[in-house]
């Protein structure tokens, strides 16, 4: 057959639209083959990651026994870039253990660019010194594992004893940074760290926010100058322990009428305080069991839980399981027995009718109260009477605030002594008794007595 040019040329026009006809693959044509080099690249430089977000505040606490853990706490700011929740520890004296790595958690403190960093770290050794640094975790290329960039300086803590085989000493006081006087809350933090305790025991109103969004800038303040003040006369850090007050809570919740607290009463209201401390958390109240010797009852004095109800059975269940504890110390803000306010303010009756009969029915020798700003210590009281084998109501918060008038010993028969004087107290437990001091924010000592322990 004879093909004429006319028909090969309509074929190869033909060929040609088939070949580029949509949906049809085109060939690939590979690029030309580069020239070959005898000399091999140097890999390209990691991209540098952008500088961590710092530590903006650094505390510590507990959430179980202070002889084998401790809590960490830190805040960043979001805005400065990505933090981990991430640290390395290792025991103090042997400066050439290796280092342990602990992760934990992370949120956001409310109405703020901060974020609230915890890590808990567990299996610690007994009364002990401990270093730890901060740092971020970066991936080791091709290795399928990450190193520990660490940052900024290293800071210290001690564990706990597990049994009573030294003194061991702490602070306790209420109503921190009231006012707009951050010099005397930094005075009164810089004579309790002189003392040289093993930790600090904080029973309510501490920076006085309540709970309120614009006044956050408080929290920053206190957290700073407690970061800046409270270190132990080595370095380390002290812990603090804190309960609950009417000034963590948006709205004062301490005012109670009819017997009934005057607005809702929920966790929520207490938002700055349930995320900053994970000690004692929700729902308010908790325990700290110290090895064998101490515990801890942190109360909520009506701020986010009634006093009677579930709060004060689960008080009395808490007191029944630690009858063989020598010290037994329960802490919270609005007293039983106040030193200024009224004898029948709702809360006090409240807690004189709930917590009172339980503290008396298990023995417990001295409590820590808060909330009227001024030094008190009662008589040993039984079922509201004196007796020597009573418990002495201790406070009544006044560490950087306006102290107030105390009430006439005509209208506080309950009371021993009380003046209008900033302070707190110094309590050193050795097996058998507890040692008290009072110490105000210029270091002096203006008071001093010994409780003995409820059991040997
Ligand atoms: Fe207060
Ligand atoms: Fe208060």
């Amino acid at each position: 057959m004879k093909i004429s040019s006319r028909s090969l040329s309509g074929f190869v026009l033909l060929a040609l639209a088939f070949i580029t006809a949509p949906g049809h693959a085109q060939r690939f044509v590979p690029p030309p083959p580069e020239p070959q080099s005898t000399t091999v690249s140097a890999p390209r430089p990691p991209v540098p990651l952008p500088p961590p977000s710092l530590p903006v505040a650094l505390y510590l606490t507990w959430q179980r026994d202070p002889a084998t853990t401790m809590t960490v706490h830190w805040h960043t700011e979001w805005t400065t870039g990505f933090s981990d929740s991430v640290l390395e520890y290792r025991p103090a004296s042997a400066a050439s253990a290796p280092w342990v790595r602990a992760s934990g958690r992370v949120q956001p403190m409310p109405f703020t660019n901060r974020m609230v960093h915890t890590v808990e770290l567990t299996r610690l050794a007994g009364n002990t010194d401990y270093q730890f640094r901060f740092g971020r975790l970066v991936s080791l290329e091709g290795e399928g594992a990450t190193s520990f960039e660490a940052h900024g300086s290293v800071h210290t803590f001690r564990t706990l004893p597990a049994t009573l085989s030294r003194p061991v000493k702490f602070i306790s006081g209420g109503d921190l940074y009231g006012g707009a006087n951050l010099e005397l809350l930094g005075f009164m933090c810089r004579a309790g760290a002189a003392l040289d305790p093993d930790f600090a025991m904080v029973g309510g109103d501490i920076a006085y926010v309540n709970d309120e969004p614009k006044a956050h800038p408080r929290w920053f303040d206190f957290f700073r100058v407690w970061g800046e003040t409270m270190r132990a006369p080595d370095g380390r850090i002290i812990p603090i322990i804190p309960a609950i007050g009417n000034h963590e809570v948006h709205g004062d919740t301490y005012e109670i009428r009819g017997g009934e607290p005057r607005r809702g009463m929920s966790t929520d209201r207490a938002l700055f305080f349930y995320t900053l401390f994970s000690f004692p958390g929700r729902p308010g109240y908790n325990v700290l069991d110290f090895g064998d010797y101490l515990s801890l009852v942190a109360l909520d004095s009506y701020h986010t839980n009634p006093v009677p109800g579930p709060q004060t059975d689960w008080l009395r269940a808490t007191l029944a399981q630690r009858r063989r504890v020598p010290f037994v110390v329960p802490f919270y803000h609005v007293p039983a027995y106040p030193s200024v306010r009224s004898f029948n303010g709702p809360t006090s009756i409240a807690i004189r009718a709930n917590w009172v009969p339980a503290f008396d029915e298990a023995g417990v020798r001295f409590v820590f109260e808060n909330h009227d700003h001024a030094y008190k210590v009662t008589h040993p009281l039984r079922a509201g009477k004196s007796d020597p084998a009573g418990t002495r109501y201790l406070g009544d918060g006044a560490w950087a605030v306006n102290t107030r008038v105390v009430l006439d010993r005509d209208k506080a028969t309950f009371v021993d002594r009380s003046f209008s004087r900033n302070h707190v107290f110094e309590v050193t437990l050795h097996p058998g008794r507890a040692d008290f001091r009072a110490v105000d924010p210029n270091g002096e000592i203006f008071d001093q007595f010994t409780i003995n322990a409820s059991r040997p």
